[in-house]
């Protein structure tokens, strides 16, 4: 397999092969987590959600990878993060989903991406603006159907859709709604948002116009468990990164993760009773014991919550960490094993004797979700990828 340097990591070039830390994401297993989805959706299309940096796994050399397999449509959150995939040439469709101020409109006409019209107001105020420059703006219209976040409320659709019927310099491509829980065992409240965003649809049939071409709801629960909300589109984030939404969720379509987070033993000694370790001397043991210090910590999105919980991968052997993670380095407990300057270490994902410790582990550890770790790898850790 060929190793490819992140193009936008800080550490560029012969940088990343010297940083001890770094991400690793094999495309390969990328393009099978996607091609599984494909299958389950039958000739739905798929949307690669590419915010927050990918789920962390990259956004420029992710949005490339999956326009080589010739995605439809991207999404991200926020309206740079569009601008930093049009600036690396990516020519795919990309929906921003985040909401939108009066400032922000020319730069979505001018880098050509597809906007989130949330209500009336809004709709009036990108078909003023792009009146004005001369332009036609792609836009998508929200419905909140039950999450209390973005979009004009189910209960008064009608207005935005009739709104969206005098535009003329508006293409409503699409429209959407976003589940709150479709991650949860009981789907009820799912069904119930599904039901509102019928009824939405419904509003068209009764006025004897077709709805607009791409019309979507699933995110990736709404993908493994209601095939109803699948529509034209679908959006399933964390389900293309190999994760799984909640533990809860239904496993209806077989993925797998593809990022692996690794460090390198930077330093050994033995630690004696009676001497704390870290910050705040929180460790301390009754006996000699040998310990490692990693290059990681809080500030590469390693979380200080780990300290004193979570366990890393060494010589196919787990291990705990100590003390406080410090915002660049964390101290491991290795016993009375063996382990050298240099040493791999597995923080997330598999070694090379088969151990894994999962994006679930260090969420459970951190107590949070995984998209909370994934999301906080931060920029300073250099990815690499395997194709
Ligand atoms: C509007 C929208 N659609 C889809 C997604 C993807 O969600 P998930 O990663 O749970 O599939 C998100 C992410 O939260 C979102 O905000």
């Amino acid at each position: 397999m060929a190793l490819k340097k992140s193009a936008d990591s800080r550490f560029r070039g012969e940088e990343s092969d010297i940083r001890p830390t770094r991400v690793t994401i094999d495309l390969k297993q990328l393009a099978e987590n996607y091609a599984s989805i494909q299958h389950a959706i039958g000739n739905r299309k798929v949307m690669a959600v590419l915010k927050a940096n990918a789920y962390g796994h990259g956004l420029v050399e992710i949005g490339q990878f999956f326009e080589s397999l010739s995605l439809p449509y991207f999404s991200v959150a926020y309206l740079e993060e569009g601008i930093q995939l049009r600036k690396a040439g990516i020519k795919t469709p990309i929906l921003v989903f985040g909401g939108l101020v009066k400032e922000q409109i020319d730069a979505y006409l001018e880098y050509d991406l597809t906007i989130t019209a949330p209500s009336v107001e809004k709709l009036e105020m990108i078909e003023a603006r792009a009146k004005e420059l001369g332009k036609t703006a792609t836009v998508h219209l929200i419905f909140d159907t039950g999450m209390e976040r973005l979009g004009v409320h189910y209960y008064n659709a009608r207005d935005l859709i009739e709104a969206s019927f005098k535009v003329e310099h508006c293409v409503i491509e699409g429209i959407y709604t976003h589940f709150a829980n479709a991650d949860t065992a009981d789907t009820s409240y799912s069904r119930e948002q599904l039901e509102r965003f019928k009824n939405i649809l419904g509003i068209y049939e009764e006025l004897g116009v077709s709805r607009p071409p791409l019309c979507h709801m699933a995110n990736s629960g709404g993908v493994l468990q209601i095939e109803e909300s699948w529509f034209d589109m679908v959006r399933p984030g964390i389900l293309m990164y190999g994760v799984y939404p909640s533990a809860e969720v239904n496993r209806t379509i077989p993925v797998k993760p593809a990022l692996s987070w690794t460090s390198k033993v930077v330093y050994f000694k033995v630690v004696q009773p009676g001497h704390p370790v870290s910050y705040g001397s929180t460790w301390e043991s009754d006996e000699p014991v040998r310990v490692v210090t990693l290059p990681v910590g809080y500030g590469d999105g390693y979380f200080r919550s780990l300290s004193n919980k979570a366990q890393v991968l060494i010589r196919g052997q787990a291990f705990p960490v100590i003390g406080r993670v410090c915002m660049d380095q964390t101290m491991v407990n290795i016993s009375d094993q063996s382990a050298f300057n240099g040493d791999e270490v597995t923080l997330l994902g598999a070694d090379e004797f088969g151990n894994q410790l999962t994006v679930e582990d260090l969420a459970a550890w951190a107590n949070t979700i995984p998209y909370e770790v994934l999301t906080s790898i931060g920029n300073r850790v250099p990815r690499v990828y395997l194709d």
